[in-house]
């Protein structure tokens, strides 16, 4: 009997070794890696830079609390901010950890406390990035949820409208929606939550913790669409498997968060940051991230010409290497067709395979992977 906890529905897979895009199993049979182990790797496996600066930081300290100074968190948290208009950093351990900060954050700068978010999102699983969570599954047997967080329909600027009002401090959004389905957001739509917030003195909150660090092609994919966040979150890409998580937000909203006002013991942790600060200077070039574009539209098109004749094909979509095919039917047998040929992809939502393949997966990578998908949908085609 397993002495963990049964709350991850666990594959009958255990990895023992990973090298760029590829994954090896302890029987020895090699995967071609389109989950990025949940969008996280996105240099791949055991990425040679990010290795060399986590082994040296090793041997120097490992940990020293946030009671001192940190050339290496203020480094990191240059880096991460300088392509943006944002100017601060908090930084923390995962993902939900940081919605939980821009939660606080919007709540104590503002003095309001209603926030508005969407269906389908996702944001974690803490209390606060729990009710912001649009999917009652994730709530169930958990409540009473924390008040005053109101789920309106996503791509739905009139709903939105309906909610906003005197006391809303923030609306929380992805710009692609990644667990919920991969559900880009429409660029008219996000440019009027982002007006709206102006006009209403309503903080927007950007969660970038999927779709941050190059993985939409953008350093953070609000940037395809002009916005300008108050606050955005980012986690798993940041560190590439080195667990770390990152508010980051305006000067001006960074005011709320004074000593005392929050904090955690691990939170920019000098291995973290040596894991971050390596990663960041290599996804924040416009050299490796317009290749990223240039990936997405070989995948998105390659996907396109091998899935259109496959009629329970219902979409295929995406923003940078984050992709969605919709079916018309469950994703899940899908997923373990392709395990066994040697891929390894993960579900949005029922019906939607996701694709996150590291961002610097190969042409030949990216085809065999289309390839694979393609023979497996063809496959269940004659199944369903
Ligand atoms: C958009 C988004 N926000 C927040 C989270 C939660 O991050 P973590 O699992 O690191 O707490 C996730 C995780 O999938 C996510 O996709």
């Amino acid at each position: 009997m397993s002495a963990l906890f049964s709350n991850y529905g666990r594959r009958d897979l255990q990895i023992e070794s990973g090298s760029g895009s590829k994954l090896t199993d302890h029987a020895g049979k090699s995967y071609l890696d389109f989950t990025s182990g949940i969008g996280v790797c996105n240099l791949g496996h055991v990425h040679p830079a990010v290795t060399a600066a986590v082994e040296n930081q090793l041997k120097k300290v490992w940990h020293t609390s946030n009671l001192f100074q940190s050339d290496l968190q203020e480094e990191t948290a240059e880096l991460l901010v300088k392509p943006t208009h944002l100017n601060k950093v908090f930084f923390c351990n995962s993902g939900a950890e940081a919605n939980e900060a821009a939660i606080k954050l919007a709540r104590k700068f503002t003095g309001k406390t209603k926030i508005i978010t969407f269906e389908q999102s996702f944001h974690g699983r803490t209390y606060g990035a729990m009710a912001a969570t649009g999917q009652d599954k994730i709530k169930k047997g958990f409540g009473p949820m924390l008040a005053d967080f109101q789920t309106v329909p996503f791509n739905d600027f009139d709903s939105l409208i309906k909610y906003a009002d005197s006391q809303t401090a923030a609306v929380m959004i992805e710009v692609v929606q990644g667990e919920g389905g991969v559900i880009p957001g429409n660029e008219s739509f996000l440019q009027r939550v982002q007006h709206h917030c102006n006009d209403h003195d309503i903080l927007l909150i950007i969660d970038e913790v999927q779709t941050g660090i190059g993985r939409t092609g953008k350093a953070f994919a609000f940037q395809h669409y002009g916005l300008k966040p108050d606050i955005v979150t980012s986690a798993k890409g940041l560190g590439n498997g080195f667990p770390v998580g990152a508010v980051l937000g305006t000067e001006e909203v960074s005011t709320a968060f004074g000593p005392g006002s929050h904090g955690t013991t691990f939170g920019g942790n000098p291995l973290a940051m040596a894991a971050a600060s390596a990663v960041l200077k290599e996804v924040f070039s416009d050299v490796f991230l317009d290749e990223v574009m240039k990936k997405s539209a070989f995948l998105i098109e390659e996907l396109q010409k091998e899935l259109s004749p496959c009629t329970e094909v219902l979409e295929v979509r995406g923003l940078g290497l984050m992709a969605g095919i919709e079916f018309s039917h469950k994703a899940a047998p899908l997923i373990q067709e392709l395990q066994n040929d040697g891929l390894l992809a993960l579900p949005a939502g029922e019906c939607v395979l996701r694709l996150l393949p590291p961002l610097n997966m190969s042409y030949e990578e990216l085809a065999e992977g289309v390839k694979k998908i393609s023979k497996a949908v063809k496959k269940k085609s004659i199944l369903v």
